[in-house]
């Protein structure tokens, strides 16, 4: 299976984990000077160097979606356009249909969390469906039957219905499993009104958008909310394959749109 791909010419982050294990065992070797750290962790793994570049890095919108287009999805095969050019199709027919102006930014900002992929996390943690951990899970949820090798099959307490988790306790309080929603959700917090995050944090929740599942969880602020994830979704999926956007007409509009709401640099 094909994790990430990045082009030739840039530096690859971390290539595995073991790598960063090395590193740690060279820096901290006894008896060496301040001055011997310094030269060592700058010339020993251009790789650990690119990832604390890439850790530590501000990046505007423009710079994200470049950086995100390096990547190619696994778990989404049948489309051939680049990640900005998805993002684009999204924002573009969000903005054809007359919707407000956070909205077309949301559609935009929906998958940057994938960039997740390129900091080292595997493509199976970033992206697919999410879902609540903690409780039990819905035959809703893709491929259900693989959870049989999930460990918290082995803990009673989240083979319950409500598992950790209060009677409609609203899905604030829901611990959802890891993946790109949540984390531009987390980095959108700031900046974006509460339609915006719902549709960043639970655009990949299928089981609970498209199926119904979990309602026993939700509150009436997730009840009121779920209407804009189901306005939000149908531009997700349905504008792929559409035409190829032209980016570079679309650069003005865009700069705009993002200085409306965002500052210059975001840390990632
Ligand atoms: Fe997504
Ligand atoms: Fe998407």
């Amino acid at each position: 299976m094909s994790v990430i791909h990045t082009s030739s010419t840039d530096p690859q982050p971390l290539a595995a984990l073991d790598q960063w294990d090395d590193f740690v065992e060279g820096r901290y070797k006894e008896g060496k000077s301040k001055e011997e750290f310094r030269v060592y962790d700058a010339e020993a793994l251009p790789g650990v160097a690119e990832f604390y570049r890439l850790n530590h890095g501000m990046k505007s919108i423009w710079e994200a979606a470049d950086f995100l287009n390096t990547l190619i999805d696994d778990s989404d095969p049948d489309t051939d356009f680049s990640q900005t050019e998805h993002l684009l199709q999204t924002s573009e027919a969000i903005r054809r249909d007359g919707h407000p102006r956070w909205m077309v930014l949301t559609g935009f900002l929906h998958d940057l969390g994938k960039v997740l992929c390129l900091y080292g996390e595997p493509q199976w943690g970033v992206v697919g469906d999410t879902f609540p951990v903690g409780c039990a899970w819905s035959t809703d949820i893709v491929f259900p039957e693989y959870f049989a090798n999930n460990p918290d099959r082995n803990v009673p307490e989240y083979q319950t219905k409500y598992g950790i988790y209060e009677p409609n306790c609203g899905l604030d309080k829901v611990h959802m499993s890891f993946g790109h929603d949540g984390y531009i959700a987390e980095v959108m917090k700031p900046y974006m009104p509460i339609e915006a995050l719902y549709m960043l944090r639970f655009h990949s929740f299928y089981p609970w958008h498209r199926h119904g599942a979990y309602q026993h969880l939700t509150n009436e602020q997730d009840r009121a909310m779920l209407e804009w994830v189901l306005k939000f979704n149908q531009y997700d999926l349905y504008s792929k394959g559409h035409a190829r956007p032209d980016i570079k007409a679309l650069k003005p509009y865009y700069d705009e749109l993002f200085a409306e709401f965002l500052p210059k640099k975001v840390a990632w």
